[in-house]
């Protein structure tokens, strides 16, 4: 709860992991012993101000996903979803089924990113309860070239103007419920959640991420 507003977390664990280019499901990928989508969740499970938790997988991982849950002691999950094609497909079905849940606040976090603090998961949820909606970034550390066409003019854009786009990424639920209705409308298809309310000139904060949020998601990712 925050302001006496449920939060429910949307977790999309459903990906096919290509970049990865393991066998199994990427977020089932142990980590030190514990499969990724475990330790992220129990973040979560952690979290204060996180009511309730619904998962899409893919189906075929769905029975060792619920007796891992089990076997850790979770016990914020309410609800588990078959995933979709997409990443915002995954999300669309989870929250179809969060809504009627009652949660006044949604927010959405990649099962790959086992790393997010308690912090973040906090300030993302302040900041959309107060604004509307809310993403975790960083600032750049390279230099960004924009390259419109492959060899054409590059571009340098201040690096000071931009962003890393991370998740977790928070809405009031009518707010993220209306903006998935108009993409699925137009078939458009973002890439991070909050580009569905930017599109229609939504305000969105941006708050302060962390570098330690990495998305794994190639083979490098679990070295590190
Ligand atoms: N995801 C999902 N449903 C999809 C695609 C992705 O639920 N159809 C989830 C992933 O499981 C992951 C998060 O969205 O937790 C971020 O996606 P990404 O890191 O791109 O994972 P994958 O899509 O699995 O990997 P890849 O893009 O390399 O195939
Ligand atoms: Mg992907």
């Amino acid at each position: 709860m925050i302001g006496g507003k449920k939060v429910c977390a949307v977790i999309p664990a459903a990906g096919g992991g290509e970049r990865m280019g393991a066998a199994g499901s990427k977020v089932l990928m142990p980590l030190g012993g514990v499969p990724i989508l475990i330790r992220t969740l129990r973040v979560f499970e952690q979290a204060p101000l996180v009511d309730d938790i619904v998962l899409a997988l893919r189906p075929q991982d769905q029975a060792l996903v619920e007796e891992l849950i089990a076997g850790a002691g979770l016990t914020k999950v309410r609800k588990i979803v078959p995933g979709g094609k997409e990443r915002q497909d995954s999300v669309r079905l989870a929250l179809a089924a969060a809504s009627p849940r009652g949660a006044e606040i949604i927010l959405v976090h990649d099962a790959a990113r086992p790393f997010v603090d308690r912090a973040t998961i906090d300030r993302v949820l302040e900041a959309a309860f107060a604004s509307g909606a809310a993403v975790a970034a960083v600032r750049p550390k390279d230099t960004l070239k924009f390259e419109e066409v492959p060899g054409g003019t590059l571009q340098t854009p201040d690096r000071r103007k931009c962003w890393l786009a991370q998740t977790p990424q928070a809405f009031r639920t009518e707010i993220l419920l209306d903006a998935m209705e108009r993409a699925v409308s137009t078939g458009f298809e973002g890439t991070d959640d909050v580009s569905l309310v930017e599109r229609l000139g939504g305000n969105v904060t941006i708050v302060e991420g962390s570098y330690r949020n990495i998305k794994i998601t190639t083979p490098e990712d679990l070295e590190i």
